[in-house]
């Protein structure tokens, strides 16, 4: 599946966002090694700060049937992943992280995204 396939399923995704708040619904798709796909959208709540983002839905998806870190090859964002999300994607060492940036795709490593990162 190429990044623009990817991203098209996250935006797809990103119609379903629950996010009645901030109005500002982004979509994630995450393709598994083994070809699986899973979606993943912010999901908001009143308590503002227990919302959560969509590349964090969709990894918890992924981790929930039994992935884990390096079973993952990559992402599509239909933003740029914020700074907490960048350390889930460090996590699962996922390949490829795409997101659009001024005006275009961009296909980043999570070492770009997050350099010289904490480990436990
Ligand atoms: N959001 C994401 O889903 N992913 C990001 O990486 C950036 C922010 C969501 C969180 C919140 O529901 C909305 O965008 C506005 O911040």
């Amino acid at each position: 599946m190429t990044a623009e396939e990817l991203y098209d399923l996250a935006r797809a995704a990103a119609d379903r966002a629950y996010a009645p708040y901030s109005d500002y619904r982004v979509g994630a798709a995450v393709l598994a090694r083994d070809g699986h796909v899973f979606e993943g959208v912010n999901v908001e709540n009143a308590a503002y700060p227990l919302g959560i983002c969509a590349e964090r839905t969709a990894l918890a998806r992924t981790a929930t049937e039994g992935y884990r870190p390096g079973d993952l090859e990559a992402i599509a964002i239909t933003a740029s992943p914020c700074g907490g999300c960048r350390q889930w994607l460090h996590e699962f060492r996922l390949d490829r992280v795409t997101y659009p940036h001024e005006g275009e795709l961009v296909t980043r490593t999570p070492a770009e995204l997050l350099p010289d990162t904490w480990e436990l």
